[in-house]
């Protein structure tokens, strides 16, 4: 299937069962991705954010069709890579370099110098040259993020689904990542979807930017038209931020 769209999600379902019945948390929904969107996606709490990457990302059985460059998602893969909230996601018995190796050698890069390469490369991107040899209990959390961003990126996926990765770390933290972020993307060229609670970051960071209300309904869907870097001094922010806070 030839493409422009690296993502195609075309009539998607997904309803889980339990005791009480079945919850349809997500109903027919459409959305497509170009190369180099980031897309932010704000919604209330429980309307399917999360259930939605992790049905991109191969770990649930949908309903519907996903297609990540024409090809149809039926399991996980390193084209797609997952970055969490929790500080807890590196594994703690690998140092920062042992953590970014892993996957990178699961995929078959055995040779040494490709591998020294490519941690040098990820740590510089991410601010961490100098730190290939901590654990994850010497890091900050911010550090731990990053580390876990570099370890995504390292694969050189087709997209990054990032769930909430700032929300727990300071204010100052958030705010210095968001900014790192934004320009690793714009010069990697990346394709995100980033999931936030924070319509300040959603405008900070989107390109596009994206309400999901109860059952997977896209509510707003728009090409975020504030020039980069957006600050809260940007023209048309607080309008668009209200608009936001309006619809949530
Ligand atoms: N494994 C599961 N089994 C049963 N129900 C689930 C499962 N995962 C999610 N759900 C339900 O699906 C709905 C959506 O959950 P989801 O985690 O996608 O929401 P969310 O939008 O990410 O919320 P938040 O903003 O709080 O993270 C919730 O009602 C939740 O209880
Ligand atoms: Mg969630």
């Amino acid at each position: 299937m030839a493409t422009e769209n690296i993502l195609e999600i075309k009539n998607l379902s997904k309803s889980y069962n339990d005791s009480q019945g079945t919850n349809n948390v997500i109903s027919d929904m459409n959305l497509t991705l170009k190369e180099g969107d980031f897309l932010s996606i704000l919604g209330p709490s429980g309307c399917g954010k999360t259930t939605l990457i992790r049905c991109i990302c191969g770990f649930e059985k949908y309903q519907g069709e996903i297609f990540v460059e024409g090809e149809k998602v039926t399991k996980p893969g390193t084209d797609r890579i997952m970055v969490f909230q929790s500080f807890d996601q590196l594994y703690p018995w690998k140092t920062v370099r042992g953590n970014i190796e892993f996957p990178l050698k699961k995929q078959g890069i055995k040779d040494k110098a490709e591998l020294d390469r490519i941690v040098k490369k990820q740590l510089e991107l991410i601010g961490l040259s100098g730190y290939e040899d901590y654990y994850p209990h010497q890091l900050s959390g911010g550090m731990k993020q990053r580390v876990a961003i570099a370890r995504g990126l390292a694969l050189r996926p087709k997209i990054i689904l990032m769930d909430e990765p700032f929300a727990a770390l300071d204010a100052m933290t958030r705010n210095k990542l968001q900014r790192e972020l934004h320009k690793i993307a714009e010069n990697e060229h990346l394709t995100v979807i980033f999931i936030t609670h924070n319509i300040q970051e959603a405008l900070v960071l989107g390109t596009r930017v994206m309400l999901m209300s109860s059952h997977g309904e896209v509510k707003i869907d728009m090409e975020n038209p504030i020039p980069k870097p957006v600050t809260p001094d940007s023209p048309g922010y607080g309008e668009l931020w209200r608009k936001f806070e309006d619809a949530l």
